[in-house]
């Protein structure tokens, strides 16, 4: 870095929490959309031509054409954890280091998740949306009649830092907790591991805590919808089209499936005021929100930050993604 060549970084929004409060070495700038403004593909690409680094969030495509795009860029820092959206061969070949977030989003995003199982168990868009709409009626002892959380099975799949997070939280509530993953995970004394199909027919509320990938991609589709069964209830925190959407509308119409919540869906943002997605009873739907605290988003903010900072450094960024396997 030096007066002649200053060090770009280019931020997809401008708004990333706490990024005024980040102190810059000399010879960094930032450049960025305007407040509230979120670039389309081209845009990102106009945005990151001429820079060293990136700044992005779930919603930018990164990929071949961008970097074609941008051929100065050095690194490509998600505000994420999920890097689905990158595409990594592409960045190998454009000789551009990816980073994420991992670990500082886990707690927020399992709230969020205990959130999801609560409010569609417990069915509570509906006493909340009865109640404002002044439909309070006289003492029904069948109204508003959920399920139970505490002291059920919850089948966590994916037990990685969300999951593991999410089977804390559960012990917590008192519930038998089981966890199905692609690697084997040290014995945590919460979780016991089974196979998938055995988690699904076992668990109450199943937790989809999976990174979108070839592999997850449609994992949970009718068959495994009915596995979990009428009295089920599945969450996703994980990534669109890890569920069959058409599927769990089918089975939850059908009361094969109890409830479900979604923070992520196939296509986001969700905006046609039509979609099905938006008008299932039995569906909670949150606009992908699993890491949106202050304090979790200003810490993704700095962790970003900071691996694009030992890049323009010339160090090893600390929160390289792991390889796709
Ligand atoms: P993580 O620590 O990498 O955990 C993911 C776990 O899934 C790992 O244990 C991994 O196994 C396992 N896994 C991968 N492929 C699998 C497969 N085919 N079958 C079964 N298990 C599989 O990641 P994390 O931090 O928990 O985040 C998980 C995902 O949550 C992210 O990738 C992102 O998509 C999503 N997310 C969403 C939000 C939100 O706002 N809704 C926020 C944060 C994250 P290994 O241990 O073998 O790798
Ligand atoms: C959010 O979805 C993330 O992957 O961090």
């Amino acid at each position: 870095m030096s007066a002649q060549s200053p060090f770009r970084i280019a931020l997809s929004r401008r708004g990333f929490p706490g990024i005024d409060e980040i102190a810059l070495p000399d010879g960094v700038e930032l450049v960025a959309p305007p407040e509230g403004e979120a670039p389309d593909d081209a845009a990102l690409r106009h945005l990151a031509a001429g820079c060293q680094a990136l700044v992005v969030g779930t919603p930018d495509r990164v990929d071949a054409e961008l970097f074609a795009a941008a051929p100065e860029l050095r690194v490509v820092a998600l505000v994420a954890v999920g890097f689905d959206n990158v595409d990594l061969d592409a960045a190998r070949e454009a000789g551009v280091v990816v980073t994420h977030t991992p670990g500082v989003l886990s707690d927020a995003t399992a709230d969020l998740t205990f959130a999801l199982i609560l409010m569609a168990r417990r069915r509570l868009v509906d006493a909340t949306d009865t109640m404002r709409a002044g439909g309070w009626g006289p003492f029904d002892p069948q109204a508003f009649l959920g399920l139970d959380v505490g002291g059920t099975t919850l089948g966590v799949v994916g037990y990685g830092s969300i999951g593991q997070a999410v089977g804390r939280r559960a012990a917590g509530f008192g519930m038998t907790v089981l966890q199905h993953s692609r690697s084997p995970k040290p014995e945590d004394g919460i979780a016991t591991a089974v196979d998938l199909d055995e988690l699904l027919e076992r668990s109450d509320v199943v937790s989809l805590n999976v990174p979108r990938t070839p592999e997850t991609a449609g994992l949970i589709g009718a068959r495994e919808l009915d596995l979990i069964g009428p009295r089920g209830t599945l969450v996703s925190t994980a990534r669109g089209g890890v569920v069959d959407e058409n599927a769990l509308l089918a089975a939850l119409r059908e009361g094969r499936l109890h409830s479900a919540g979604l923070d992520v869906f196939a296509t986001e943002p969700v905006r046609d005021p039509a979609d099905p997605l938006l008008h299932e009873p039995r569906l909670v739907v949150f606009p992908h929100i699993g890491s949106a605290t202050v304090e979790t988003r200003t810490a993704m903010t700095r962790m970003a930050l900071r691996n694009v900072l030992a890049v323009a450094a010339g160090e090893d960024a600390p929160n390289v993604v792991p390889p796709l396997r």
